[in-house]
């Protein structure tokens, strides 16, 4: 067959692209080389429906070896009982977690999109807002912190059957005893999306939810570096405390109403091949040197947030303790799709974000997004940081210059030419 050079033309204006930009998007990183050779492998021929050892079609022992050396060390990272590694995405990995343990019309309480929430926890647009009833905490006007007092209040007025903790755009850590406290009081059930943070709890620099949310779900694709995916896991399994019967009436464990959610609830065959990937990944952070990625990711944070706020930007709750930060440029006089659009000119990609308490929609936004996992990734330190910032500042203070934006491109193209990515590649 005639190689499809269109296709493969086009991937590879994609690595030049991703090569020479700054690339500030909090959900993406690089994986490494052999996580994306694992991913395109012969299992994509597989079809899989089932779990290793019970599978629905024949030929399955080989991605059976593959699929429970990822469950068993996704097990060893976070030191947990259950782990469901087929969801496609984080948001199939939600949905599952949300049929195995509601009825259409059940309330559920989450962040609120707008302060920093995800799609899946209970958004109108999104299944989770259309198939249950959904009720929304938020953060302090003032401190841009989550508001407990007002999560607390919420769950005792509406008993939800599900409070979702974890945020897309959240710069700090969560108080999950504080949760699961109340949830015990109203008779829910918890789950920590820990899509963002993932990889920074696996090395045991945020504190672990697994010891208080029932549920956890997280993407392989963001801190985890892994390849796109997600996850869903349990520090222990257990006899559901509220009756939960399979379809035929029978009580089941957690674990296998969690796992008939994702097969045959919400998904068909797993993708074997990015199931390979997943394991390759898992077994990458299970290596001291994830740690000292991790370390690497908070300190470049904390060194970006400095520099921003140095410059008189203002960071949504002051700072950051993960990966992320949400800063609010009303301020600077720009909006947040100006900023993404000018920030664009010279090679930075970063996305425009609702800022708390916002007064432009969400294509407009006042609030831009900013993420160091990817650039870690790239072998950027603190000191790299400061660069960084003057480049983003310049750009923005000088939004309609576009001759100036191309000289920023210029030197962002020159200083991202020592941060060589997948060498192997040519
Ligand atoms: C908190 C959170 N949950 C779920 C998701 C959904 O993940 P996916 O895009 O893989 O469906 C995201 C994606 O950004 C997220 O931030």
């Amino acid at each position: 067959m005639q190689k499809d050079t269109v296709v493969f033309d086009i991937i590879r204006k994609e690595l030049e692209r991703q090569r020479r930009g700054i690339e500030l998007i909090a959900s993406e990183n690089f994986t490494s080389l052999q996580v994306m050779q694992a991913m395109g492998n012969v299992m994509t021929n597989k079809y899989a429906e089932g779990y290793p050892g019970r599978r629905y079609y024949g030929g399955c022992e080989i991605v059976d070896q593959t699929e429970q050396l990822a469950i068993d060390r996704l097990k060893a990272i976070f030191g947990i009982e259950y782990a469901n590694v087929q969801p496609h995405s984080g948001a199939q990995a939600n949905a599952a977690v949300m049929l195995a343990i509601l009825q259409p019309g059940d309330d559920i309480l989450g962040l609120d999109l707008s302060m920093g929430g995800h799609l899946t926890h209970g958004s109108a647009v999104n299944f989770s807002g259309k198939l249950y009833k959904p009720h929304f905490y938020g953060v302090g006007k003032e401190d841009g912190l989550v508001d407990y007092n007002m999560l607390e209040a919420k769950a005792r007025e509406i008993k939800p059957k599900l409070i979702i903790c974890g945020a897309s755009a959240y710069s700090r850590d969560w108080d999950y005893v504080r949760i699961r406290k109340v949830a015990d009081e109203v008779g829910a059930f918890v789950m920590a999306d820990i899509a963002h943070p993932a990889g920074l709890i696996a090395k045991g620099l945020l504190k672990s939810p697994f010891d208080h949310c029932h549920f956890v779900t997280s993407t392989t694709h963001k801190t985890l570096r892994g390849p796109r995916g997600g996850v869903i896991m349990m520090k222990k399994d257990f006899e559901n405390p509220f009756g939960l019967k399979d379809v035929k009436g029978n009580l089941r464990l957690m674990s296998n109403l969690m796992d008939m959610a994702v097969f045959p609830g919400t998904q068909g065959g797993p993708l074997e091949h990015v199931i390979a990937a997943k394991a390759v990944a898992f077994g990458e952070i299970l290596t001291p040197e994830f740690l000292t990625y991790q370390q690497q990711v908070q300190k470049n944070a904390q060194a970006m947030a400095k520099a921003f706020t140095d410059k008189g930007y203002q960071i949504i709750s002051g700072g950051t303790d993960n990966h992320l930060m949400l800063i609010d440029l009303r301020n600077k006089n720009i909006s947040g799709k100006k900023a993404e659009q000018v920030l664009e000119h010279a090679d930075i990609t970063a996305n425009k974000n609702m800022v708390p308490y916002d007064d432009k929609s969400a294509f407009v936004t006042s609030g831009v997004r900013f993420g160091v996992a990817a650039i870690t990734s790239r072998g950027m330190k603190e000191s790299d940081m400061q660069f960084v910032v003057n480049a983003i500042d310049t750009v923005l203070m000088n939004a309609d210059d576009e001759a100036l934006h191309r000289k920023v491109k210029q030197e962002v193209n020159e200083f991202m030419t020592q941060f060589v990515l997948y060498p192997e590649m040519g």
